[in-house]
């Protein structure tokens, strides 16, 4: 049985230096270490090029480090096999991304349905769960409307969805709201929020800006691919007392 107290995913003196074509070399993260409990809430946050995306990245297995070492969910990441990561990413982890990335040609529901198709949970059941899920971001009466037909944070509020949509125990959102305009991006990061309480699901964004880290229960700060600080905060509700 998993307790509340488990690490879901773990960096140990992470590296990650990338070569260009010319052979340059760039240290990207220069030694990360930490760790993140089942159903934590966590911003890592930093200034553009610190290396935040880098570190989304390796937690969601998209790259692989090149030195140090990644444990998700119990396993080393460079020890599993191709199968095994891919099995990783469509099954655990849901990936939000800063341009939506939907495919235009689909519809919303359609676009929320796609990793289900992968993961082989197409049935009624999905769909059902899919259309609560869209009705509960308050998209219940745009299931057909294409991409294009979408305002922004809408969009963005269908990417979410699809990252649900097969009950994965970790969420990435890289920049999730680095395109959206205020209201819009509260919208997202209260679905968020609700996302990590209901669901216990554990979250990571990554952020420049401070006044969307504070949607999250636990800030990391990076800087030129480096931990400069960590804090952890009471509850937004709790600090509304103040
Ligand atoms: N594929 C790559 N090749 C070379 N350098 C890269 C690559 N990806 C990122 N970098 C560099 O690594 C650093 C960290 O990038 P990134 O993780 O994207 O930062 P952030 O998301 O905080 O803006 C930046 O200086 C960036 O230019
Ligand atoms: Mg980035």
């Amino acid at each position: 049985m998993a307790t509340k107290n488990e690490t879901i995913i773990s960096f140990e003196n992470v590296q990650k230096v990338y070569t260009n074509k010319s052979g340059m070399a760039y240290v990207a993260l220069n030694g990360v270490s930490f760790e993140i409990k089942k159903g934590e809430f966590v911003a890592v946050m930093g200034p553009s090029g610190s290396g935040k995306t880098t570190v989304l990245d390796l937690m969601g297995t998209l790259d692989s480090p090149t030195g140090g070492s990644i444990i998700i969910a119990g396993k080393r990441v460079n020890e599993m096999s191709n199968s095994e990561l891919a099995e990783l990413r469509n099954m655990d982890i849901g990936f939000v991304f800063q341009s939506y990335n939907l495919v235009p040609y689909l519809s919303a529901i359609q676009n929320v349905m796609l990793p289900t198709m992968v993961s082989k949970k197409h049935g009624s059941e999905a769909m059902s769960n899919a259309i609560k899920l869209m009705k509960e971001v308050g998209l219940g009466d745009k299931l057909e409307k294409k991409p294009n037909e979408l305002s922004g944070g809408e969009q963005q509020r269908v990417a979410v969805v699809r990252a649900l949509v097969n009950n994965p125990k970790i969420l990435l959102a890289d920049e999730p709201t680095g395109n959206l305009d205020t209201k819009s991006a509260i919208a997202v990061l209260q679905i968020l929020a609700r996302v990590n309480k209901e669901f216990g699901t554990t979250i990571v964004l990554s952020t420049h800006d401070p006044e969307v880290g504070i949607f999250a229960k636990r800030r990391i700060f990076i800087r030129d691919g480096l931990i400069t600080k960590e804090n952890m905060m009471a509850k937004l509700s709790d600090t509304k007392k103040l």
